[in-house]
């Protein structure tokens, strides 16, 4: 009935906001790495200790990657620290020495209308992107929005050469690391492991993705005013309800 009705604009937003109001129920919040900033340091294996070390102190990945969302680009981080990032571009977007592709600008480009999307209207926000958080990056691979690097490995070695492209826009916070073999792969240990909630590995609730199978009509054939058989007190009734709703199509 809704299809004749004014309602199915409200439908549509009702819909989309009960989408979004359940996903707002997923917070991935039982990592390791949460459980040991709550006080169980056992949570994090030796070696995963020594990535979180390295995350936060010689590899400098929390200066972006930062606070318990692994990202600057939220707005407790823009409450704390203002509207400029440290290179003086839109907070939470940075230019990590990804390729300068300009079909893809990024931060700088522009959107419907020619409106550009940076506010602070630095050059640092030209192939700038928005920091992801790192949660459950273990299970999300390719990484970079383009997909770029096939595994955590390749990321580690991206930033450990100081980014792909030296460019002028490029943030002063990638440089080269200087990053040893074993710093390298308890990095990669520590993200890999330590940041993977297990309920989602193992699609417990609440993440075990319901789903609403909705069939596309095949098995639904039409049957005509009839119906596929005859129903009690059909005889008393002359009208067999021939006549047809006139639906509006908009
Ligand atoms: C200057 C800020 C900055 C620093 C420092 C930084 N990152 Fe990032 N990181 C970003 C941005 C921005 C992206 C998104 C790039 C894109 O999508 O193209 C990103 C993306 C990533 C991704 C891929 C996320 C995904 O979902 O695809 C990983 C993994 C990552 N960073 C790990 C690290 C590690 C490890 C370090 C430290 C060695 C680090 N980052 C240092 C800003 C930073």
């Amino acid at each position: 009935m809704l299809r004749s009705t004014p309602d199915r604009g409200t439908f549509t937003v009702i819909w989309g906001l009960a989408i979004q109001a359940y996903e707002q129920t997923l917070i991935p919040d039982r990592t390791p790495f949460d459980r040991f900033f709550s006080g169980h340091l056992g949570a994090l294996t030796p070696r995963q200790l020594l990535g979180l070390a390295t995350f936060v102190g010689r590899g400098n990945c929390a200066t972006c990657h930062s606070g318990p969302m692994l990202s600057d680009a939220t707005t407790s981080f823009f409450n704390a620290h203002g509207a400029l990032n440290r290179d003086g571009g839109d907070q939470g977007f940075h230019n990590i020495g990804l390729p300068d592709d300009f079909n893809d600008g990024g931060r700088g480009d522009f959107g419907p209308g020619g409106v550009p999307f940076t506010v602070s209207f630095s050059d640092f926000d030209n192939f700038a992107f928005k920091t992801p958080t790192l949660r459950n990056i273990g299970l999300t691979a390719p990484y970079f929005h383009t997909g770029a690097k096939p595994t955590l490995e390749d990321v580690v070695d991206f930033y450990d050469r100081g980014g792909d492209f030296p460019n002028p826009e490029k943030s002063a916070d990638i440089k080269p690391l200087h990053l040893s073999s074993f710093e390298k792969s308890a990095l990669v240990d520590f993200m890999r492991n330590g940041l993977t909630d297990c309920r989602v590995l193992k699609q417990r609730a609440p993440f075990d993705h319901p789903e609403l199978p909705v069939p596309n009509g095949t098995n639904l054939a039409a049957v005509g005013a009839e119906g596929i058989g005859p129903c009690q007190g059909d005889d008393d009734d002359d009208d067999h309800g021939h006549g047809h709703g006139h639906g509006h199509d908009d």
